[in-house]
């Protein structure tokens, strides 16, 4: 029977289901390119002659990956979910679908113009995640204004009092990336200690203020409506935003322990690294705990399977990064290949497979098609045995190199212990790219139909009165 606090939602108009769907599928193209890119890169460091062309130089693909991958991919899929999600928790259609499309457009001007530049060698020095030129990070930034503006002008038209703890995390997303992005901007933050600081305030709350944010916001969407049942807690829904907002924005400058920076500031970041663990246990183990009893549903679902997968790796990453902020560890992994590990883990561990989960588990309803199982299968494979190799030959690599410089060897001694593992990277990439394809036919194969049918099955989640 039926949880009487379920409450069915209408079926999907064709507006919201097609724009979302042009999102998603725009994610899958970037996904492609900015892989393909990474793995490029990865084939570099232990075969530095391979395709020895300028606009190949591994210090341009570096750069043209990255930006890909989080800009083009992680934002852009999560935004896609995010307007959905937004639009169906509110029990309204999305706001304007023309300009979340026009919003759409100019992000892929911004990447596309950002991969041409990087690759010609045009960028703002090495300022990692906003290499670009000025004008395209207002192209960018204008783009997620505009996002962030129909999202929430479809929250504000619903059709219920409440506001449902996802649209907090994706408002909140919203609010905070177009800050963080000007903020890394500013003029006077481009030199000394100051563009140090700003540089760790930038790049970590980009990752925890919003991909964390979108993600967890689809996931506390998607996972009790794949269940049909309510979320485990809300209250630890709610903590759990609150602390995020709490202890993310002062953690950047955990990502220069050591450095000239006030001590004091270095500390700071060491002890809210701790407390990140409130939020990061509070998520993981509340939507993990939702899953209770329900080991038949997710061996039934192709969707669950990577919602698992996605929070385990929320937990487990995030843990290991207040770890990696401890001096007494930091000491041997600051700028080793284990911080490329976490990245991974959690950019691709974490974030990836949260979108995945959400596509698979949300796409059938908008566009009443579903990808053959078997496909989602060796997708789900392929990524998973992928990033473990990844992860697992980097981060030894990582430890190899930490103890080669704390004991003071040659530096060449550590790419000599670390070059096989670069090897191991490559072959995991390998994996990781092969399973991105099957994706994207996946992808296709839930195109919309021309008339889009209704959700093949009730469309429930729990909104607490
Ligand atoms: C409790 C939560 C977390 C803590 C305390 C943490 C801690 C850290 C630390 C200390 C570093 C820098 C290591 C160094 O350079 O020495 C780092 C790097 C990084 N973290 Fe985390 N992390 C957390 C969660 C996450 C999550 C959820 C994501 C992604 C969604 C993420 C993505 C990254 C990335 C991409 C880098 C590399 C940045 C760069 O140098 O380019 N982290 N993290
Ligand atoms: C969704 C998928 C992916 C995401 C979100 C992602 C994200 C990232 C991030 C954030 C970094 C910067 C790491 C740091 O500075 O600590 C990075 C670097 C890198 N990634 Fe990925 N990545 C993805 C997939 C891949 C794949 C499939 C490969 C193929 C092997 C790859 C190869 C690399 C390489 C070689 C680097 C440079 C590492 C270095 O400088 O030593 N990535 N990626």
């Amino acid at each position: 029977m039926r949880d009487p606090r379920l409450v069915a939602a209408p079926s999907t108009d064709a507006p919201t289901a097609s724009v979302t769907f042009e999102y998603l599928a725009w994610a899958t193209v970037w996904l492609l390119t900015g892989t393909t890119i990474g793995l490029i890169a990865s084939i570099k460091l232990h075969w530095p002659e391979f395709l020895p062309f300028a606009w190949l130089s591994f210090g341009r693909v570096r750069p043209a990956h990255t930006n890909l991958v989080l800009f083009g991919w992680s934002s852009l899929v999560l935004v896609g979910l995010s307007l959905y999600v937004v639009s169906r928790t509110s029990r309204v259609p999305l706001w304007n679908p023309r300009l979340a499309r026009i919003a759409l457009w100019l992000w892929n001007l911004a990447l596309l113009g950002g991969l041409v530049t990087l690759l010609a060698g045009v960028n703002r020095g090495p300022q990692e995640y906003r290499e670009w030129v000025w004008p395209l990070a207002v192209i960018l930034a204008t783009a997620v204004l505009i996002a962030g503006f129909v999202a929430y002008r479809t929250v504000a038209t619903r059709t219920l009092p409440e506001v449902y703890v996802s649209n907090w995390y994706i408002l909140g997303g919203f609010c905070y990336l177009p800050i963080l992005y000007v903020t890394s901007y500013l003029p006077f933050y481009q030199t000394g200690l100051g563009n140090t600081v700003v540089q760790g305030y930038y790049m970590h709350n980009a990752m925890g203020m919003w991909f964390t944010q979108l993600a967890l916001g689809v996931s506390y969407y998607a996972i009790p409506l794949l269940l049909g049942r309510p979320v485990y807690s809300y209250a630890l829904g709610v903590l759990g935003f609150w602390t995020n907002l709490l202890f993310y924005p002062l953690i950047g400058a955990h990502h220069f322990i050591f450095s000239p920076t006030a001590w004091w500031l270095q500390s700071t970041a060491i002890l809210f690294s701790v407390g990140m663990m409130v939020p990061v246990w509070a998520g993981t183990g509340n939507l993990l705990l939702t899953f209770k009893g329900s080991s038949g549903a997710v061996r039934r679902s192709y969707a669950l399977p990577f919602f698992v997968t996605g929070l385990i790796g929320y937990g487990l990453s995030s843990t290991q990064g207040t770890i990696e902020a401890f001096r007494s560890a930091n000491i041997y992994w600051h700028f080793t290949n284990f911080t490329v590990g976490h990245s991974h883990a959690t950019m691709y561990g974490f974030i990836a497979f949260i979108a995945w989960g959400a596509v698979y588990g949300l796409v059938p309803r908008l566009t009443g098609r579903e990808p053959n199982p078997l496909a989602v299968g060796v997708h789900f494979w392929l990524a998973l045995v992928g990033v473990l190799t990844y992860v697992i030959s980097i981060s030894v690599a990582g430890i190899l190199q930490g103890f080669a410089w704390v004991s003071g060897q040659s530096f060449i001694a550590s790419v000599i212990a670390a070059e096989p593992m670069w090897l191991w990277r490559t072959i995991g990439g390998l994996l990781m790219v092969g399973s991105h394809v099957v994706f994207a036919v996946n992808v296709w194969a839930m195109r919309p139909q021309r008339v889009v049918a209704p959700a093949p099955s009730p469309d429930v989640v729990r909104i607490p009165a």
